[in-house]
Formats: structure tokens, sequence, C-alpha cells
């Protein structure tokens, strides 16, 4: 499957759910209620994953909202698992739930995760996520070492003022672990206000001792000399890297995305078989060039990022 820009189009971003556990304050609005609206069945979502298999994708990311909050999802791992063609399954997760549900996601034939965490501090870390735990994160990356999970990344999302005090403590993992931390540039969807924006470039004349390490998905790798992990840099604003884009999204009530920052939505609810082959080749081939939120100043998604998943 390729785009009309010649980009192959391997990746498929699947939500699970568009609730979620914590509400992260540039993520969901405070006076939020329980999100929860109609949400594909497991039967459905494992569908859209087999026919997007036949269409070319070798890759599923899980996505929510919160994908661990499903109380099926290990099942619905083992059956998207299984299909053949598929070479990787992840999951992006915000780990709380790890601790219980690393070893059966494991077993279910999960691959990797990418977990979510924006602070090492456990005050503030209840303050960013509106009641989070910290530990419970931690205890979920723990237990996700144990189950077998390797190239593990974290997410953190750079927020100026608020984390900014955290990136050498962040960086600093990488010496320890063989994980990969990536900073992530806030874009202005959903939440995300502008105020709060941090360039990636802070991390860089925080941590002059990061050299360059290739590239990895959408981050620009660095690491510190000897360290066993990485750092990433996942800039959408300040260096786009829509040129390589290689993936689709569907959202948790069943929309196929083209593109995150992009209000064209493809309906995919009831279609099986050919039907559904031939929509998710319509999203394909509905992909825009580039997001234009340098331009604009925001995003044309149309969606909060829980009712996305990112
Ligand atoms: P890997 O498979 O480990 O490379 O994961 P990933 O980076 O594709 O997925 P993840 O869910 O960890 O996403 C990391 C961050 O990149 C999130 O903040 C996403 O919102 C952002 N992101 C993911 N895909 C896109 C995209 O297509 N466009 C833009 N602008 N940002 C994206
Ligand atoms: N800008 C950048 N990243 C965001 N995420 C959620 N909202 C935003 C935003 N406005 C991140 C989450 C998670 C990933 C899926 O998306 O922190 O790591
Ligand atoms: Fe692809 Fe759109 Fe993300 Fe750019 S913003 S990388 S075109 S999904």
């Amino acid at each position: 499957m390729r785009d009309p820009f010649g980009r192959p189009i391997t990746y498929l971003r699947l939500a699970v759910t568009d609730r979620c556990n914590l509400r992260c304050r540039y993520c969901v609005p405070e006076e939020c209620g329980p999100a929860g609206g109609a949400v594909l069945s497991g039967e459905a979502l494992v569908e859209i994953a087999r026919q997007a298999v036949l269409c070319g994708v070798k890759k599923i990311r899980l996505t929510g909202g919160e994908p661990l909050v499903r109380r099926d999802i290990a099942a619905l791992c083992r059956s998207i698992a299984d299909l053949e063609g598929l070479e990787e399954l992840c999951i992006t997760t915000n780990g709380t739930a790890l601790e219980t549900l690393a070893g059966p996601l494991r077993e279910a034939g999960v691959d990797r995760l990418n977990v979510s965490l924006d602070s090492l501090r456990p005050q503030r870390y209840a303050a960013l996520t509106r009641g989070g735990r910290l530990e419970d994160v931690l205890e979920g990356l723990r237990a996700a070492e144990r189950a077998g999970f390797t190239g593990t990344k974290l997410n953190v999302v750079l927020l100026r003022g608020v984390n900014q005090d955290e990136i050498p403590d962040f960086v600093d993992l990488t010496r320890r672990f063989p994980l990969e931390v990536r900073f992530i540039e806030l874009m202005p969807i959903g939440e995300g206000a502008r105020g709060d924006f941090l360039p990636a470039g802070e991390v860089l004349q925080q941590c002059p001792d990061l050299v360059p390490a290739g590239s990895g998905g959408v981050a620009r790798r660095y690491r510190l000399p000897g360290a066993p992990g990485l750092t990433g840099l996942i800039t959408p604003m300040s260096c786009r890297f829509c040129a390589d884009c290689d993936r689709i999204r569907v959202t948790a009530d069943g929309m196929l995305k083209p593109c995150l920052h992009s209000e064209r939505e493809i309906d995919l609810r009831g279609l099986t078989g050919e039907a559904l082959r031939q929509a998710i080749a319509s999203g394909a081939a509905a992909k825009p060039e580039r997001h234009y939120l340098a331009e604009t100043g925001h995003s044309g998604a149309g969606r909060t990022m829980n009712r996305i998943g990112g």
C-alpha cells in the first residue's frame, strides 16, 4: 500500500478505547466526564487488524486512551499477534497497570512497549496526571522487564517550566538502563497549550555530552558515551517528519484517520473483508503530504488526543 506521495504505508495505530485512568493536563480537559463513547468490539478490532495486514501493514500499535483499561486486552493481543504477516505488535501505555498485565501481554505475543512518563517526582507526576501514582509506573516498568520485554521506550512530553528541570534526570536513566528515553515536543492538539511548548533543542543544550546515533522511527537518536540506553528527540513542531510517514490510524469508534492532524475520517464501522480492505486502501490514498501545525498554530484533527491515540 502506497500513498499518493509514494510513501509505503506499513504501520497501523489502532485505538482500542478512548477511556483512560489518568487525566494528563495537556491531553484531556479537566471537566471532561468519563469518555466511553461507542467503542469497537474485540471482534471488529481483530477484523480491522486482519484486513490491514492483508493490505500490507507490518506493524500494529495498540493505543487509547489507555489500552490496558480494556478488560479483554490480553485476548485481543493474542488474536492480533497470531495474524500471519504481522511483524510487530506494540502497545503505547501509561504503564500504571503493567504490574499485573506485563506478563499476560508478553505471553499473548506483544513484542514491545512504549510507556508515557512525564515526571520522575511523585508529587509532580500526581499533579500532571491529576491523581496518578508514580510508583505504579515504576513497578510496571520493573514488571515489564521481568516479563521479558526489551526495547522499551519512555515517552516524555516536554513542558516548559513543568518538567524542564528533569531533562538531565531522564537522560541519566539511559546510563543505568537499556531504555530509549524519547522527548516529545508538545503539539497544539486538544489541551496542548502553546505556552507550555519547549523545543527539543533544549535537551541538547542541557545535555551537551549527547552524540548523534542515527534515527529510529519518528525520533532522532543520541547516546551518552558508553551508556546502554538511547535518548530520542521527537520534533513534530521544530522539524516535522512527515516525509517519512508510514502510518494510518483507526480511532476507538472505528474511524480511519489518514493523518493525525487532519479532520478527514473514513468510517470503517460495519465493514468486513473486501469492503474493509477497500476502505483501508482509500484511507492510505487520502493521506495529505504533511501537517500544517507550524503555519496555522493548531491541529486540524478535530478530536482530543485521547480520542485519536496519538
Ligand atoms: P515506535 O514504534 O517505538 O517508533 O513508536 P511511535 O513513536 O510510533 O509511537 P508512540 O505511540 O510512542 O508515539 C510517540 C509520540 O509521537 C506521540 O506523542 C505521538 O503523538 C507522536 N506521534 C506518533 N505518530 C505521529 C505522527 O504520525 N505525526 C505526528 N506529528 N506525531 C506523531
Ligand atoms: N503533544 C505531544 N504528545 C502528546 N501526547 C498526548 N498529547 C500530546 C500532545 N499534545 C503523547 C502522550 C503519549 C503519546 C501517545 O502521545 O504523552 O506518550
Ligand atoms: Fe504523517 Fe500526518 Fe503525522 Fe505528518 S502529521 S507524520 S503526515 S500522520
